[in-house]
């Protein structure tokens, strides 16, 4: 139900082509096309006679699967997807997108400047003392976690940890094709109730500057549930997209001589990478109303998936000058563009301060890459910082201490405690963790390769935690 869906469970076009030709591919078994022009691109996502995907059919399809008993957790679940802005239709869509708008204009982006550039300092200083790591997991996924909360008013666990939840929430939207739906329902509705307290806890304390604190000052001109739900919108949207396109220019930066101490290089670096290897591959609609173009029939319910590294080609047809779809195009176009930019800046110029020499550690070798379908990003990318910063610098100038930050004072030898320390924002590894910490922590382990029997009770403590850990990896 959101643009950054789970990778198995993704739909509904799996881009498996059946035909191939002049930038129309046919989907198999008549379910819609694949779009690989730049033209054609222009055409289609311009055109009102395509929309997004909306849930609200799918969810009514959902409820025909399951017992009527479960027909309230389905509306509720609806009712909380629908508000999506990205799944809305036309005018409730520019309701929406207007309220959120002043987030996201040229004067929020640039007052957000210096927390950006403190969070690029905290992630980016501890890595290069370290002489470096594994870049995608130690910088550009935590920037992209505490610049995403601190915009919307979460601390960086909640944001993990919403994350996590809506991916969930989301997934009922494929509960219809599972071997029980009904379980489904019940899990993903359960992640719903989770999502709300999550938020009602965040929103009393959030600071003013963020979108739960403009909500809770009554800033924001729309009932609660629209908030509530394009929060956690924002939450999805803003964390593979950001932490691709980091990992992406990355690449790019850390192999050209002089791209990390050059604005202008870094500027087109940072271009060339959206450009090529766009974070989100594809553009989905779906055809509302029938038309023909390019010799070829959309069908009312046709899936149009458009891919954007064809669309952002030059060498096609001279349309729309150099405009880039790695943001979108039209009327849903990305809201957080010109902050995802601003967060690439900020990310390599900490970067370039505190490891000017930083360089792509397995030099010569190719770049191992995810396989998601829908995110382009690198999955592993060994960075080296040479020689280890021995003195970290004074803060930036015009940042203030942020209330939300707690930084660990020392840095944790093993490697699972820092990464623990890290997301829980607690450095003190001996205190009993809250229930909220504890599925943190699930989460962490999990996306660090150690599984958690869902009913293991032992651990209480971040030690504790990483003992088991330690022994259940053997
Ligand atoms: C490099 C980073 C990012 C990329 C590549 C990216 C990409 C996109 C794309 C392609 C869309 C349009 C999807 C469609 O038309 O189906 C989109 C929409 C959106 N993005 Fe981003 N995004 C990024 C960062 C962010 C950030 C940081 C935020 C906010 C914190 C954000 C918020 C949004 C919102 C709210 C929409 C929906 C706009 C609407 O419905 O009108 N994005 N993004």
């Amino acid at each position: 139900m959101s643009h950054t869906r789970s990778p198995e469970t993704t739909t509904p076009a799996p881009a498996t082509p059946v035909t191939a030709d002049d930038g129309l591919t046919a989907l198999p078994h008549g379910m819609g096309w694949v779009v690989g022009s730049r033209a054609l691109a222009v055409r289609l996502l311009g055109d009102q006679r395509l929309g997004v995907l909306e849930p609200r059919p799918v969810m009514e399809h959902l409820a025909t699967k399951v017992d009527p008993g479960l027909r309230p957790l389905i509306d509720e679940i609806s009712s909380f997807a629908e508000r999506v802005m990205l799944q809305t239709g036309h005018d409730r869509h520019q309701e929406l997108r207007r309220a959120f708008g002043g987030f996201f204009d040229a004067d929020a982006v640039e007052a957000r400047a210096p927390r950006l550039r403190q969070a690029a300092e905290e992630i980016v200083r501890p890595f290069a003392a370290a002489g470096g790591g594994e870049f995608m997991t130690a910088v550009a996924f935590p920037y992209a976690v505490r610049t995403g909360a601190r915009l919307i008013g979460f601390t960086d666990a909640e944001y993990r940890l919403l994350h996590k939840l809506s991916q969930q929430v989301a997934l009922v939207a494929y509960a219809a094709r599972v071997e029980d739906p009904a379980e489904a329902v019940r899990a993903g509705h359960a992640a719903l109730v989770r999502v709300r307290e999550i938020l009602a806890d965040a929103r009393a304390v959030a600071p003013r500057d963020s979108v739960l604190g403009a909500w809770h000052a009554g800033e924001i001109g729309l009932p609660d549930a629209d908030v509530e739900a394009n929060a956690v919108m924002l939450v999805q949207a803003s964390l593979e997209t950001v932490a691709g396109m980091l990992g992406n220019t990355a690449v790019r930066v850390l192999d050209t001589p002089g791209a990390l101490a050059d604005p202008v290089l870094l500027e087109e670096r940072i271009d060339a990478a959206l450009r090529a290897e766009p974070p989100l591959k594809t553009l989905e609609r779906v055809v509302r109303e029938p038309f023909r173009l390019a010799g070829r029939e959309f069908r009312a319910g046709q899936v149009v998936s458009v891919r954007v590294a064809d669309a952002n080609r030059l060498d096609d047809a001279p349309v729309a000058g150099r405009a880039l779809f790695s943001f979108g195009w039209g009327a849903y176009r990305c809201l957080g563009a010109r902050l995802a930019r601003h967060q690439a800046r900020e990310l390599f110029q900490a970067l370039h301060r505190a490891a000017p020499d930083a360089t792509y550690a397995d030099a010569g070798a190719a770049v191992e890459r995810v396989r998601h379908i829908r995110f382009d990003m690198p999955r592993r990318l060994p960075v080296r910082c040479a020689p280890p910063v021995a003195e970290a610098a004074p803060p930036p100038s015009g940042v203030l201490p942020d209330a939300h930050t707690e930084v660990p004072t020392e840095v944790p030898t093993d490697v699972l405690t820092d990464v623990l320390t890290e997301a829980l924002e607690e450095d003190d590894v001996d205190r009993p963790l809250t229930s909220l910490e504890r599925e943190v922590t699930y989460v962490v382990l999990t996306e660090n390769g150690v599984t958690v029997p869902e009913d293991l009770r032992g651990p209480t403590t971040i030690r504790e935690w990483v003992t088991w850990a330690a022994s259940a990896r053997g």
